[in-house]
């Protein structure tokens, strides 16, 4: 079978082969992996905040596609010096502009970068033990699509055994 290339934009294929703000901080305030049930793929995300509850520092560590690296190597750079409320408002279609637009099959790996930001960003909420007034009580669309660890394996585990009952 014959694959064509999916049109990446040009900013995609760079950030897809030179990341910014790639791997694990051991020092971050607060992270948080996500996977996403449309894929499989994993990421994580990483934030250092300052008292001031600007984020200084993002990185991310991604077992995902190149899109999923370019966005969230773009996300990292567009949180940086953000307040917690201005990183929270960064939807997926900002961070696809960002990277030069997304094929229509790839646009859930943008959610997913998304989605582990606000992740994060809701668990060091959590741990102060209070919720902003900006924050939504339930889950966003992309927290959504970024489902945790075990929430995803689950879905894996029911998709492989209805997969196994079908043959
Ligand atoms: Fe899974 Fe892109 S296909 S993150």
């Amino acid at each position: 079978m014959s694959r064509s290339p999916l049109p990446y934009s040009r900013k995609i294929l760079e950030l897809f082969r030179n990341p910014r703000n790639l791997g694990r901080m051991e020092d971050a305030t607060v992270s948080a992996t996500a996977g996403s049930p449309a894929c499989g793929d994993m990421i994580a995300f990483y934030l250092k905040i300052d008292e001031n509850s600007v984020i200084t520092r993002a990185s991310f560590e991604s077992y995902g596609c190149a899109a999923n690296i370019a966005t969230a190597s773009m996300l990292t750079e567009m949180v940086e010096g953000k307040s917690l409320e201005e990183a929270w408002k960064i939807g997926w279609k900002d961070v696809a502009e960002e990277v030069g637009g997304l094929p229509a099959v790839k646009l859930h790996c943008g959610v997913l970068a998304v989605g582990a930001l606000r992740r994060a960003i809701r668990e060091f909420f959590r741990r102060k033990g209070f919720k902003p007034e900006w924050m939504p009580e339930n889950e966003t669309f992309e927290e959504k699509q970024a489902l945790e660890e075990e929430e995803l394996a689950k879905i894996i585990s029911r998709r492989v055994k209805l997969g196994e009952e079908g043959k």
